[in-house]
């Protein structure tokens, strides 16, 4: 077995947690405190939160999507895959070594997302950004975390709050969708993001092959 190698090390802004880069072969993991936040070899769902919302804008003129946060850039990809030429996705990633990562040893993991003319990659944290639009985005794409019991950084806990609900609600167009990926189910969650208004799908899906752990996945319609 190879073991792994650590590559990098980063603070998360506004916590104490750390996030780690790891590489085993052609395998990558990054870690916060010692917990697999994302690994390279299991990417089914992340891939599934963008096809499923974008699937709802594609045929839009112009689309724009807000995803939070980069990973491995898995989710991205999937977004630009499905969406058009004419449309355009902004990241949102707090932390910025992650960025660096995905110029570095993780930009081939999801082909060079970042290349692509349409993106715009801002090194923020995406709540300031929900907090402030208003009918802006087609899409809001939310992968920042474990789900609405967060695992890497306290702060995060506003954007599945009522309060992160009903801006993100404000920061849509006209039937908008907000994506949330989760590693399991939460009816509380699901209850406030109907409160919030939104309809709500509740998808299951699988994390990687027939046999693996399922994520839940919220797609919401305003
Ligand atoms: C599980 S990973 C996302 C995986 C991604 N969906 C993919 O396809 O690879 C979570 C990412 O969100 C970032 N993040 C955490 N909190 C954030 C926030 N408030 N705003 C923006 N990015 C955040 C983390 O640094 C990490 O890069």
């Amino acid at each position: 077995m190879i073991p792994w190698e650590l590559l990098d090390c980063a603070q998360v802004p506004g916590s104490s947690g750390e996030l780690r880069l790891y590489r085993r072969g052609k395998e990558f993991s990054i870690r916060v405190n010692g917990c697999e936040l994302m690994n390279s070899r299991a990417h089914r769902s992340e891939d599934a939160l963008a096809e499923l919302a974008s699937a709802k804008i594609a045929e839009r003129h112009c689309p724009r999507v807000l995803i939070g946060g980069l990973g491995m850039g898995y989710t991205t990809a999937a977004a630009l895959r499905r969406l058009g030429t004419g449309s355009r996705v902004v990241v949102a990633e707090l932390v910025p070594a992650v960025v660096q990562w995905n110029r570095g040893p993780l930009a081939d993991l999801a082909g060079h997302p970042l290349q692509d003319a349409r993106v715009t990659v801002l090194e923020v944290d995406v709540a300031g950004i929900i907090k402030t639009e208003r009918r802006a985005y087609d899409a809001i794409l939310l992968d920042v975390d474990n789900g609405p019991n967060g695992l890497s950084r306290e702060g995060n806990d506003w954007l599945y709050s009522q309060a992160g609900l009903d801006a993100a609600y404000t920061a849509l167009a006209t039937k908008g969708v907000l994506a949330v990926w989760s590693a399991g189910p939460d009816s509380a969650f699901a209850k406030r993001l109907s409160r919030a208004g939104f309809e709500v799908n509740e998808v299951r899906v699988r994390a990687r092959g027939p046999r693996g752990g399922r994520h839940t996945i919220w797609c919401a319609v305003s």
